[in-house]
C-alpha cells in the first residue's frame, strides 16, 4: 500500500556509504510503496547501491555502455528523482530507475532494469508505476528512449510520438564523449 510523506532530508547530507556526496535537486515528496511479493520501490537516493547500479549498466544494459561510473555517478547524483526496488528479505536492491525534469511539467525516464534473476514477478511494472504514476510526476508530459520493452512503457500511457515530437538523435561530433566541450 503506497505510503507518502514530505521530507526536507537533503541528500547532500546522505551518510549513505553507497551513494557519493552530490547536489541535491529539488525533491519534495517521499514516496514508499510495497508490492505483494516480497519487494518494495522506495525513492530515497540515499538506499540506492551503485554498485548493482553500475554493475548492470556497465555488464548487461544494450544502451549507453560508453559510460565510466563517474558518468553513472554523475547521472544518478543529478537525477530528479530516482527509484529503487528491494527484495524484503535480504534488502538487496534489484531494480532502478531514473528520471531528469524541470520539476513542473516534463520528465525524461532512463536507466530502467530489474536485474534477471528478479524478471516476470511485476517489478518492472512496480518499478514504472512508482516513477510515472506515484509520485510527484504523475501529470508530467514523459519522454523515454527505449529499443523494447515497449509494451510495459505502454500500460502507463506513453505512445510512439507523433509530428509534434523533434529528437536530435545524433551528436554533433559522434564517437566524443558528450560532456566534451
Ligand atoms: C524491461 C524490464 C524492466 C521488465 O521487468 P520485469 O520485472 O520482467 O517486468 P514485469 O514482470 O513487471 O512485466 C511487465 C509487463 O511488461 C511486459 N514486458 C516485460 N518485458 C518486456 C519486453 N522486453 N518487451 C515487451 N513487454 C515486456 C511483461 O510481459 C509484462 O506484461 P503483462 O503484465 O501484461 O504480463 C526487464 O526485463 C529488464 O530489466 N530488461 C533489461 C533492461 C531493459 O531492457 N530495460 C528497458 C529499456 S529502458
Amino acid at each position: 500500500m503506497p505510503r507518502s510523506s514530505t521530507t526536507s532530508r537533503s541528500c547532500a547530507a546522505s551518510t549513505s556509504p553507497r551513494v557519493s556526496p552530490r547536489r541535491c535537486p529539488p525533491r519534495t515528496t517521499r514516496l514508499w510503496t510495497r508490492s505483494s511479493v516480497g519487494y518494495e520501490a522506495d525513492d530515497d537516493p540515499a538506499r540506492l547501491d551503485l554498485g548493482v547500479i553500475w554493475t548492470f549498466l556497465s555488464t548487461e544494459a544494450y544502451w549507453h555502455r560508453w559510460r565510466t561510473r563517474a558518468d553513472v555517478e554523475k547521472q544518478v547524483g543529478n537525477a530528479w528523482r530516482v527509484v529503487g526496488v528491494y527484495e524484503e528479505e535480504s534488502g538487496d536492491q534489484v531494480g532502478f530507475a531514473r528520471a531528469i525534469s524541470d520539476g513542473v511539467s516534463d520528465a525524461y525516464l532512463a536507466d530502467v532494469f530489474v536485474l534477471a534473476a528478479h524478471r516476470g514477478r511485476g517489478l518492472g511494472k512496480l518499478l514504472v508505476s512508482t516513477m510515472i504514476d506515484e509520485g510527484p510526476g504523475r501529470n508530467f508530459r514523459w519522454v523515454l528512449f527505449t529499443a523494447d520493452a515497449h509494451g510495459l512503457y505502454r500500460k502507463y500511457g506513453f505512445r510512439a510520438a507523433d509530428d509534434k515530437a523533434l529528437v536530435r538523435m545524433e551528436p554533433p561530433s559522434p564517437g566524443l564523449h558528450p560532456s566534451t566541450s
